[in-house]
């Protein structure tokens, strides 16, 4: 399946299904001397764990994260890294009416009408359950990042338009949903700390835009904004525009309203992100919907679905820009000849 790769010289390929025995990434062109092992995993897989709470699906997973190659000693050693997680929790049943029927709002039809044929069991290809394959992916490109002096701070701004800190509303809102069977869209915020200016390439490769191919090849991403994002469409310039200013012999913003990008280049700012996620559209109120053999059928869903995907989904947006930033970052050292001469002059 194309599509499946991402990044330019930190190159990822995620693998898998839902329901397969395992899932996993492959990891090349990352550095050689990165201190790596397996407990660098377990914080960031654990954001995106299903965990029975109020938030996530049913289904539990250990997700350990297993490293088959690429580290040695504690290190890793410049060669591809493959991290494997096992599936244990599926119940393939649960979506055996599933397979001659499209589920509305998930990638059933699509992936019928490309290849003519799909692996239902779980969403298969098409899951969520893929993304813990980039979140161990990114757990790397964080580990990475952090020794760099970046950070990040992601959180879940909130649930079917209520803010996230009215937890009680929040709490009960999620429990209706459930009990009437719908699911409710969520927004979420990452802000990256400590990137520093420069980094991202203009025109195509403008680093908005590998951020937006990052974010978007999440599923149920429906809208990302990058600073002021749509509220700069109604703002003045006056208003708009980040004032430059000197501090301590550096270039500073007096404001961030960029969100930490211009013309596609860092400017030493925080990178800041709200990522907007539609609804979980595997629901099990009564729906209609269409066969494979083309007649229009009722439709009940039964598995195990998460009622909401932003809270798991966050880390996934860490992730993501994680993995995009330390490549860009890769990708910064060859930018001026005499960093290269620095390196190679005899
Ligand atoms: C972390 C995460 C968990 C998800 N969990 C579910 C789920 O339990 N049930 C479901 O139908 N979709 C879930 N999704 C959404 C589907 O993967 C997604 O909507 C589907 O692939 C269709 O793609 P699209 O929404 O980008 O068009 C999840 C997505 C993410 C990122």
């Amino acid at each position: 399946m194309a599509g499946s790769s991402f990044g330019t010289i930190l190159k990822v390929t995620t693998w898998g299904e839902s329901h397969g025995p395992a899932i996993g990434a492959v990891v090349d062109g990352c550095p050689a001397g990165i201190p790596l092992e397996e407990a660098d995993f377990e914080s960031y897989m654990n954001r995106r764990r299903p965990n029975g709470g109020p938030f996530s699906t049913k289904r539990t997973e250990s997700d350990r994260v297993e490293i088959l190659s690429g580290v040695f000693e504690g290190l890793t050693t410049g060669t591809p890294i493959s991290l494997l997680i096992r599936n244990s929790d599926h119940h393939s049943g649960d979506y055996d009416n599933l397979k001659s029927l499209f589920r509305p709002g998930h990638a059933d039809f699509g992936f019928t009408a490309k290849y003519g044929i799909r692996d239902h069991r779980g969403g298969g290809r098409s899951s969520g359950r893929e993304t813990a394959a980039r979140v161990a992916a990114g757990a790397i490109a964080a580990k990475a990042l952090r020794l760099l002096g970046v950070t990040f701070e992601t959180r879940v701004i909130s649930i079917g338009g209520i803010p996230f800190e009215e937890s009680e509303k929040i709490a009960s809102f999620i429990e209706e949903c459930r009990a009437r069977g719908d699911s409710a869209g969520s927004e979420v915020e990452c802000i990256a700390r400590g990137v520093p200016s420069g980094i991202g390439d203009p025109v195509f490769d403008k680093l908005d835009s590998r951020i937006a191919q990052g974010i978007f090849s999440i599923g149920a991403v429906k809208a990302l904004e990058i600073g002021d994002g749509i509220r700069a469409s109604s703002s003045f310039g006056s208003e708009n525009n980040d004032a430059f200013y000197m501090e301590d012999g550096s270039v500073r913003k007096l404001t961030n309203h960029a969100g930490g990008i211009l013309g596609g280049i860092s400017d030493g700012s925080d990178i800041r992100l709200h990522v907007f996620f539609k609804p979980t559209p595997s629901i099990s109120l009564p729906q209609q919907t269409v066969s494979l053999e083309g007649s229009d059928v009722p439709l009940t869903i039964r598995g195990r679905h998460d009622p909401v995907i932003g809270p798991r989904a966050a880390v996934v947006v860490e992730a993501m820009t994680a993995l995009v930033l330390f490549d860009s970052m890769l990708l910064n050292m060859t930018a001026r000849f005499s960093r290269i001469q620095d390196f190679y002059r005899p």
